[in-house]
Parts: C-alpha cells; structure tokens; sequence
C-alpha cells in the first residue's frame, strides 16, 4: 500500500510538472483532490486495515502525501501566475528610451553647402547676395543683355519657355515668359533697382532644355556676380577672380582669364583655375559689362562702367568632392548625399 501512496504521489506531482498554463494547473487540482483521485481511493480503503497501527501509519503516509500534492500545486500555481504577470508587464511597458542617443539629423545638400561657401567668400569681400525670379521674362533673360530677337546666341541657350496664363505676357514677344537660362538676368534687375556703386552675387537656379549626363543637367546651379562703379576696369576684375580663387580653393590655386565671346560683356572672357597638379578647369564666364546692357539697366555708360561673372555651382561641387557624375546629385540616394 505504501507503494501505491508512493507512486500517486509522483505521478500526482509530473503531472503538475508538465502543466504550462494556470488553467491546467486549476484543472489537474480539480481531479487530484477529488474523491475520484488515486489518493482519495486508497484513503477511502483505510477503513478496511484491520491493525489499528497498521492504519495509523498508513493514513500519516496519506495525508503526507496529500499535503505534498496540495504544495505542489500551490507552488506551481505560483510559478505560473508569476509568468503570467511577468509576460503582461512586458507587454505593457512603455519604451521611454527612443532617443536615448543623438537623434539623427540631417544636413545641407552638397549643392547647397557650395552655394553658401561662395556667398560667404564673396560676402567677405564686400558683396551683397541679390535674387531675381526663376520665372523670367524674354526681356531681362535676353534682350536688356544685348540678345535682341534673333540673335545667334539665343540658340545657345536651349530655351524652356512658359505658356503664360497672365495675359499681360500673353501677347508681344518681349514679355514673354521663360524659365531663365542663366542668373545674368539679375544683372538687369539689380541695376533698374539700386544706384550705383553695385558690388553683388546671384545665385541661383537655372534651366536648359539638355538631356541629363554626366556633365548637364536641364536644371542647374549658377552663382552671377556683378560689379558697376567708377573707373572699373579689366583689371579688377582679373584681381577679383583671383582673390576668389584664392578664398575658395586655398593658396596653392590661381586663375586666368582666356579671350571668349558673350554678347552682354565686352571684351568677353572666360576663366579657368589652376590646380596644385597644374592641370587647368574652366570655370565660367566673364568680361566689362556691355554698355547696351548698362543703358537697358538705367546706368549712364559714359561716367559708369562695370564687369560680371557667371558660373555653375554644381560643377564647383563636382571638383571639389571629385563626383564623376552630375546627375549623382540629385538622384536622392542617401548613400551618396550622406558622405559629403
Ligand atoms: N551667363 C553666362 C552663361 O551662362 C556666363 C556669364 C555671366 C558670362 C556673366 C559673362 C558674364 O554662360
């Protein structure tokens, strides 16, 4: 008989070890403490023990038993319930902790960051940053810059022009609407809007009709510069260049200026700098304010004379960053936009 209270017991207890939920637990404690239960049996067969000794020590080995059972039960349950527990704070902590490092943050476009390094050289030099709209009229685009109606070089410049919605624009070619092709229309602006002396920088967005590859893009980034005062001459300007080169590249750069051709600059030329390596890069164009483009400014050539420069921003960025490829910029693949 001792032998059945014995093996009860442990199956009583694997049973309650294999348990995995609460429910089990209730429903196992439910059959083992009823009168159905191999240990309420043999306890219901005490009274058939004669030998009152016998009887004795056979019912304190069941009721040890018995008293093992509910422990084991109670234990288990408690395992249990502390799972339980443990599993629903789990769920429902709040993580506090989302920017327990540095938010990540974001920075200028490798386009923009030039843009602003070549305002602030020329700021340094005594320059004010002027705009003019993206939205130009044939006027100041072309005409105000010595490129009257049918003038070759309007060819060059691979015109997207705008259909106006404004009937002010509608009819007559001089007013109508483009997307400008360089930012020398700031030229015009500024000289019907501030006296002399003028010393500014535009830069800004520009457009042509070209198909984008690796050196053009049909939208673009020039910075213009221009300078109108009293005895200016070819001279300044060759210095300006240089003291910009300079201030942009560092010392070991310099620049030259090669004869060229614009209509709204005479004499033209354009200019190039010189690496540390001796190699030569092209970098814009410049040349003496044309005195039609002074005259269609307001400005009398006779006591005012001027010169300007223009160049693409993009490609200012492509050398210095040695981007093979300018259509890389604006692809928006953070993984090129993040190393620079
Ligand atoms: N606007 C010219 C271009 O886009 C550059 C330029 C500007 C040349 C000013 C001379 C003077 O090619």
């Amino acid at each position: 008989m001792i032998n059945d209270i014995n093996s009860a017991q442990v199956a009583a207890i694997d049973s309650l070890a294999a348990a995995s939920t609460l429910d089990e637990v209730n429903r196992l404690a439910a059959d083992l403490t009823s009168k159905k239960s191999p240990i309420s049996q043999l306890k219901a067969g005490l009274g058939a023990i004669t030998d009152a000794e016998e009887r004795k020590q056979i019912g304190q080995a069941i009721n040890a038993a018995v008293g093992q059972i509910a422990t084991a039960i109670e234990t288990k349950r408690q395992e249990l319930g502390d799972a339980v527990r443990q599993a629903k704070v789990a769920a429902e902590r709040l993580d506090l902790t989302e920017f327990l490092t540095e938010p990540t943050r974001g920075h200028a476009h490798v386009v923009t960051q030039a843009w602003e390094r070549l305002e602030d050289v020329f700021i340094g030099m005594g320059y004010q940053v002027a705009e003019g709209p993206e939205v130009e009229t044939d006027w100041h685009n072309f005409e105000a810059l010595n490129m009257g109606e049918g003038h070759p070089a309007r060819g060059e410049f691979d015109t997207l022009f705008v259909e106006a919605v404004d009937e002010q624009y509608r009819s007559g070619d001089p007013g109508r609407l483009l997307l400008r092709t360089h930012t020398s229309p700031v030229q015009i602006r500024t000289m019907l809007t501030n006296e002399p002396p003028i010393y500014v920088v535009a830069p800004g967005r520009v457009f042509r009709r070209d198909t984008p590859d690796a050196t053009h893009m049909p939208v673009f980034h020039q910075i213009e510069g221009l300078v109108i005062d009293e005895g200016i001459t070819m001279a300044h300007l060759a210095g300006t260049i240089e003291a910009f080169t300079k201030a942009f590249f560092g010392e070991g750069f310099t620049s030259r200026l090669r004869p060229s051709y614009f209509p709204f600059t005479e004499p033209s030329a354009e200019f190039d700098i010189q690496l540390p390596s001796g190699d030569w890069l092209e970098l814009g164009g410049c040349g003496m304010v044309h005195p039609n483009v002074l005259r269609a400014g307001g400005i009398d050539p006779e006591r005012w004379s001027g010169f300007a420069f223009g160049f693409g921003i993009d490609r200012m960025a492509v050398m210095r960053h040695g981007i093979a490829d300018l259509r890389e910029m604006y692809t928006n693949d953070l993984r090129f936009i993040e190393q620079f």
